[in-house]
């Protein structure tokens, strides 16, 4: 369905994190240094918001095992782990971005 309408850019403070929703699908919208990014919000561990976890220069941290991943490219950057035990690490899916008219489109296609 191509780029779709999710906020305005006036909504946005750096360093915030939005959640949206396209097409039934929950995105994580940041602004990272002026910038800004898509990734999904359900964490590729065990399905964690990721909107509920901290954002920290650009890095999203899962709050049910402590998962770490990029805000702007969805990759993987710290393994989650549960009591002593570390779990493989997955990159979350980013999508595409643009500003059209004091508008922020996303792509989920
Ligand atoms: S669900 Fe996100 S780290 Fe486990």
């Amino acid at each position: 369905m191509g780029f779709q309408k999710v906020a305005e850019i006036k909504d946005f403070e750096e360093n915030e994190k939005k959640l949206v929703e396209v097409d039934d699908k929950a995105i994580l919208l940041t602004k990272v240094a002026g910038a800004y990014y898509a990734i999904s919000n359900k964490c590729p561990h065990m399905g964690g918001s990721l909107f509920k976890g901290d954002l920290q220069d650009g890095v999203i941290t899962c709050p049910r095992h402590g998962a770490k991943y990029d805000a702007k490219t969805g990759k993987g950057l710290k393994k989650p782990k549960i009591l002593f035990f570390e779990f493989k690490l997955e990159d979350d899916r980013s999508y595409p971005v643009k500003i059209e008219d004091r508008n922020i489109l996303i792509d989920i296609t």
